[in-house]
């Protein structure tokens, strides 16, 4: 679907936005393997989501969904049962994943298919550590899906050390850990998001030069009411077009505000963003609160290497910002950006180019600066959620009309985008 938006002067207003998509799909899972009845409140209705609904309910969970809530009928323990077909985690790299760690220590064989985006990322990162623990994999040759999971009888904890930031990883290792009464521990350098570990309530300990995580059997989840806050990663598109469009204030209700999350938040305000937060609140070690966002005078600032991991989701938005911003905007150490749901530096660099910007490509980043110049042309969302949005934002915000081919993508995360952008435009 090609798609023109309309041009935005000023936003005003206030946002209640869907709940945070990584806390969604943990709220689901956990429900669904935890004995008993679960509620889950303000949860994100978007495609990832029901991804991790379906794949649950064909392992034997009743899932009902109403406007409000999702109730989940969860299986305890040992009882999921073999699906009678393929799951399929459509595009969600997170479902895929994270029950990949939770179907290796079932008793039965499973696949995983997904669509076309999802089967070209990596699995290995989860198939390494899960085979340490005994489980088995068929993948297709470059090691992603469709992927067959030969759970084994033998089935133990490890020590392990993430070779890559990835909280996905983390999170797989951590949700097999938990189907054994020794203990895993998973020892991480760079903090990722911590939501699996704060959800379970795992024992973390800090070291010297990143943090311990351990797991058993104890720690299986039970039935449990989840309050999920507004998503962070969603919110960004209208903190920035806020930001960058002259006299606009909004305010966003309950967002996650988690501090492994809340990275974009602290770089705005180094950029000299006019942001407040009022209202925090902590649930389960989940931060949340109140963002109020005015139009302000940006500058792009150094982005230091340890933030990356926190703001990895919201790197198409921030450059759109940076372009914005005096100087120009530069992120390197963030070669995870290239197995996202596209190949994210080379789909900014590409749309960057069309729209006559300058751009750096590098293996792990770019840089993009100057002005917008040419007119009339399509840029292409690479069915990725993230770059339909941030092109989205920036067609609203410049003179020059785009087109924005695939914009039916952002179903992904936020299928009410266009709702909610049109409920804040003067
Ligand atoms: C997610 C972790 C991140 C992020 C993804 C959601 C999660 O991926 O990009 O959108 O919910 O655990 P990695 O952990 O692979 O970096």
């Amino acid at each position: 679907m090609i798609k023109i938006l309309d041009k935005i002067k000023s936003v005003n207003g206030i946002l209640n936005l869907p709940g945070d998509k990584s806390l969604s799909h943990r709220a689901v899972m956990f429900s669904a393997m935890s004995k008993g009845e679960s509620h889950i409140y303000n949860y994100l209705e978007s495609a990832d989501i029901n991804s991790t609904i379906n794949c649950f309910k064909q392992l034997g969970c009743e899932i009902e969904k109403s406007e409000k809530e999702i109730i989940v009928i969860g299986k305890g323990i040992k009882g999921f049962t073999k699906p009678s077909e393929d799951l399929d985690c459509g595009n969600s790299g997170t479902t895929a994943r994270l029950i990949s760690g939770v179907l290796a220590a079932q008793k039965f064989e499973t696949r995983l298919v997904g669509d076309a985006s999802l089967s070209k990322r990596p699995m290995t990162r989860v198939t390494e550590p899960l085979s340490e623990m005994g489980a088995k994999f068929e993948t297709s040759e470059n090691g992603t899906l469709p992927m067959t999971i030969i759970p084994s009888k033998e089935f133990h904890a490890i020590d392990y050390k993430l070779p890559v930031a990835s909280a996905q990883v983390k999170s797989a290792v951590l949700l097999a850990g938990l189907h054994n009464e020794n203990i895993t521990t998973v020892i991480e350098n760079e903090a990722t998001r911590n939501h699996t570990e704060n959800l379970l309530n795992l024992e973390v300990k800090e070291i010297e030069d990143g943090r311990i995580i351990s797991v058993s059997s104890k720690n299986y989840p039970k039935p449990s009411i989840y309050n999920v806050p507004s998503d962070i990663s969603s919110a960004a598109f209208f903190i920035v077009l806020a930001l960058i469009t002259k006299n606009s204030e909004l305010r966003l209700n309950n967002v996650l505000l988690n501090e492994t999350r809340n990275g974009i938040i602290r770089i705005l305000i180094k950029m000299g963003a006019d942001i407040t937060i009022e209202n925090e609140s902590n649930e389960n070690g989940e931060l949340s609160g109140d963002i109020i966002v005015r139009s302000s005078k940006l500058k792009n600032v150094e982005i230091e290497k340890d933030i990356i991991a926190n703001i990895i989701d919201e790197i198409p938005i921030l450059s759109v910002a940076g372009i914005f911003a005096e100087g120009e905007f530069c992120v390197r150490n963030a070669r995870e950006l290239r197995v996202k749901e596209s190949d994210r530096i080379r789909s900014m660099v590409n749309n960057y180019n069309l729209l006559g910007l300058d751009t750096i490509e590098y293996d792990d980043g770019f840089s993009v600066s100057g002005k917008v110049l040419n007119s009339g042309c399509t840029v292409e969302c690479y069915h990725d959620h993230r770059i339909a949005m941030a092109f989205g934002i920036l067609s609203t915000v410049i003179e020059q009309e785009i087109k924005i081919d695939g914009f039916e993508c952002v179903d992904i995360s936020n299928p009410k985008f266009l709702e909610q952008l049109g409920s804040i435009k003067n």
